[in-house]
């Protein structure tokens, strides 16, 4: 991945250092990230940045919480102390996987009881299938999720 400097997640389009559009908000007050990430390493301008989601000890061990970052809804776990992020919506039927029972580094959706691992958005009854996992570091006191902007529409 390649650093490429500050933008604001919102709109997309504020190259300017530090943003004029105020900071950034979310589920848990997030705040703007640090830095950009070229998620795919090519011109295709499809980029990324570290939000803040939370504080270090407010999802406890075992449990998971949902957060709003770049548009989309993420469930972030915590998981003997690590954290991680998946898509929070089921692809069966949409329910939230945020409220979906725990176990290890697995948790089964509350509607019709899909398994999907924590650590990579794995379908365990189908492995080759996957729903979208994202990078999560400990900045400080700071949980903060990778989430890629969505490209704009045709
Ligand atoms: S909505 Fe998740 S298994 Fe049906």
């Amino acid at each position: 991945m390649k650093l490429v400097g500050r933008i604001h997640s919102r709109c997309g389009a504020c190259l300017r250092s530090p943003c004029h559009h105020g900071p950034q908000s979310g589920a848990a007050g997030a705040m703007v990230g640090p830095s950009m990430v070229n998620m795919t390493g090519d011109d295709s301008g499809i980029m990324a940045e570290y939000t803040t989601i939370a504080e270090v000890g407010s999802i406890a061990e075992g449990k998971s919480a949902v957060f709003k970052v770049q548009g989309r809804m993420i469930a972030v776990f915590n998981v003997g102390g690590q954290y991680h992020a998946i898509d929070d919506f089921c692809p069966h039927m949409g329910a939230s996987l945020a409220e979906g029972h725990v176990e290890e580094d697995t948790v089964t959706c509350p509607w019709h009881a899909w398994r999907f691992r924590v650590t990579d958005g794995t379908w365990c009854d189908n492995p080759r299938i996957k729903i979208d996992a994202f990078p999560v570091r400990l900045e400080g006191n700071q949980i903060q999720v990778l989430v890629e902007e969505k490209p704009p529409l045709p």
